[in-house]
């Protein structure tokens, strides 16, 4: 052959790698509103930056006839590529391929990559499409699995690692997704599912659709499986580099930072009367939130799930920080194991990651009841000061409202490690409200008299001065100010440097 036959056979090999399944799956791939593993990662990565690894691989699988039907690149389509310029790592299931199910070759291009993520300190983001582990290939697929899973939790608070679902999704498909950082789903194309409906109908008589067991609106509302939807590819793929534009490449860099053109000193005169004057009265956390960020631009996290609480990525002064903040507009803002279960997540990803945590705290306690009391709440509400003490990235927290009994402490309060305490002057911190103190304190006395006991308890602790009279509190702070305060405390808190005991690990009540 001359060289140039050599590099013509080179293109057409190329050619049919690059077709995947082939047209026919490619068509039916597209009739069903979604894209090929290729244009996902091209729709994803600043624009040519997509370098392709191990695009010749084959499958060894010879059961079921399928040394017969081996296709080039096993259903895989992976490598690497910039975002906004910086490196990731990224891999795409291809389902016209045997439904992008995982065979033990494909396992390998996958963990090749995330090998190299990890040695290289990128993060790594996977499309998922993929009907789990390829049943013809039996304990080689599974084997496949069980080494991705290994890479996924070795890479855990080393570099950010990112899945999208867009597709269905099912057994270990959604398993890889579970260990990463983010899940991210499409509305109304993208399922989960550890078994499908076909088994569960089998096996519990239940009959339900995809979308019922395990579309997006179930796994971002009620499982709190997935972290972000979008409504549809593309915009699930920019939210996937939005996301990226907060986060360090890893554990030893700091986040990106961006200049601001919002000036740090910039007053929130609304912020002035949000705040209802009845304390009953709810009010949206989000709007003090927006109304105190760079730009007003909060990227919130599980929007949908456990929504008395709000957590989320924002800049300050050109500074990526998490936010954690109660809802009182949702249930009053109070912790239940859901709300406990979302923050703790949240706070232990800022502290790998070394981002700056403020928390916005108005919150009436823990939610009473048998409901909570069964499922757990005394685990789950203990995760909550558990992340918030073990986390050492600068933590400022502001008081907006109440701050009562087991939820003041734990929402990073002084004593629980907090780094600055602010608070506004109609703060409230106290054991309980005014009404069920007077009626545990006073319980047998007569109306009038229980009027005039918690009026006496609402002068003593309806206000932040006794917190204040003990150092609890560092400053007490007028809300149109929140901006300049939270930016003051986060340049003060800038070097900090704070390390845990030695330990191999604690042990979070999970
Ligand atoms: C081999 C598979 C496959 C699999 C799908 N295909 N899943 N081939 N192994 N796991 C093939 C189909 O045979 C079909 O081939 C093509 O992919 C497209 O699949 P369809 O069923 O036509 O597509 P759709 O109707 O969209 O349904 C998608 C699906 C369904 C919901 C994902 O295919 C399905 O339920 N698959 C099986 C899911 C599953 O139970 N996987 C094993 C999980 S156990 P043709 O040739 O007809 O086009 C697991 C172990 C690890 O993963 C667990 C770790 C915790």
């Amino acid at each position: 052959m001359t060289q140039e036959e050599i590099y013509l056979a080179f293109e057409a090999h190329n050619r049919v790698a690059e077709q995947g399944g082939g047209e026919k799956a490619i068509n039916k791939q597209k009739k069903s509103g979604k894209n090929t593993a290729r244009e996902r990662i091209n729709m994803l990565l600043d624009e040519e930056s997509f370098v392709e690894l191990d695009k010749f691989v084959l499958h060894d699988c010879n059961n079921y006839n399928m040394q017969e039907k081996r296709i080039t690149g096993d259903g895989i389509v992976g490598g690497y590529g910039r975002i906004d310029g910086r490196l990731v790592y990224v891999y795409a299931y291809d389902f016209t391929v045997y439904g992008g199910s995982l065979s033990r070759s494909n396992a390998n291009k996958i963990v090749k990559l995330q090998k190299l993520a990890l040695k290289n300190g990128a993060p790594i983001i996977a499309l998922n499409d993929s009907g789990g582990a390829r049943i013809q290939e039996g304990v080689m697929a599974l084997s496949g699995y069980s080494d991705i899973f290994y890479q996924n939790i070795k890479a855990s608070g080393v570099i950010p690692q990112i899945s999208a679902i867009l597709g269905p999704c099912a057994g270990g498909a959604c398993y890889s997704p579970a260990l990463t950082d983010f899940i991210f789903m499409v509305k109304e194309s993208s399922y989960m599912f550890v078994t499908g409906p076909d088994v569960v109908k089998a096996v519990t008589q239940e009959e339900l659709t995809q979308e019922e067991l395990g579309g997006s609106t179930t796994h971002a509302s009620k499982s709190g499986v997935a972290h972000f939807v979008g409504r549809n590819e593309e915009e699930t793929l920019m939210m996937i580099r939005e996301l990226l534009s907060f986060l360090p490449s890893n554990n030893m860099e700091d986040p990106p930072r961006t200049a601001s053109g919002d000036s740090p000193n910039r007053t929130c005169e609304k912020l002035q009367t949000l705040i209802p004057d009845d304390p009953n009265l709810p009010y949206d956390i989000k709007e003090l939130i927006e109304e105190v960020v760079d730009e007003h631009y909060f990227f919130e996290v599980m929007q949908q799930f456990a929504q008395n609480i709000v957590v989320g990525f924002a800049r300050m002064n050109g500074r990526p920080v998490g936010i954690v903040a109660n809802q009182p507009a949702y249930l009053a803002g109070v912790l239940d194991i859901d709300a406990s279960d979302k923050a703790a997540r949240f706070i232990r990803f800022c502290d790998c990651f070394d981002i700056p945590i403020i928390t916005l705290e108005d919150v009436p306690g823990f939610l009473p009841g048998r409901d909570q009391e069964h499922n757990g709440i005394i685990r789950h509400g203990a995760k909550i000061i558990f992340a918030y003490v073990e986390a050492t990235v600068p933590k400022i927290t502001l008081i907006t409202r109440k701050a009562y009994g087991g939820a003041y402490i734990v929402m990073s309060s002084k004593e629980s490690g907090s780094d600055v305490n602010l608070a506004y002057p109609g703060a409230e911190i106290a054991v309980m409200g005014a009404a069920g103190a007077v009626n545990i304190l006073h319980r047998s006395l007569g109306e009038e008299e229980k009027k005039k006991a918690t009026d006496d308890y609402i002068k003593l602790f309806s206000n932040p001065y006794r917190a204040a009279e003990k150092g609890y509190i560092d400053e007490i702070i007028l809300p149109k100010d929140t901006r300049r305060k939270l930016i003051q405390a986060l340049e003060m808190t800038e070097n900090k440097t704070e390390t845990n005991p030695p330990k191999k690990h604690g042990n979070i009540p999970l």
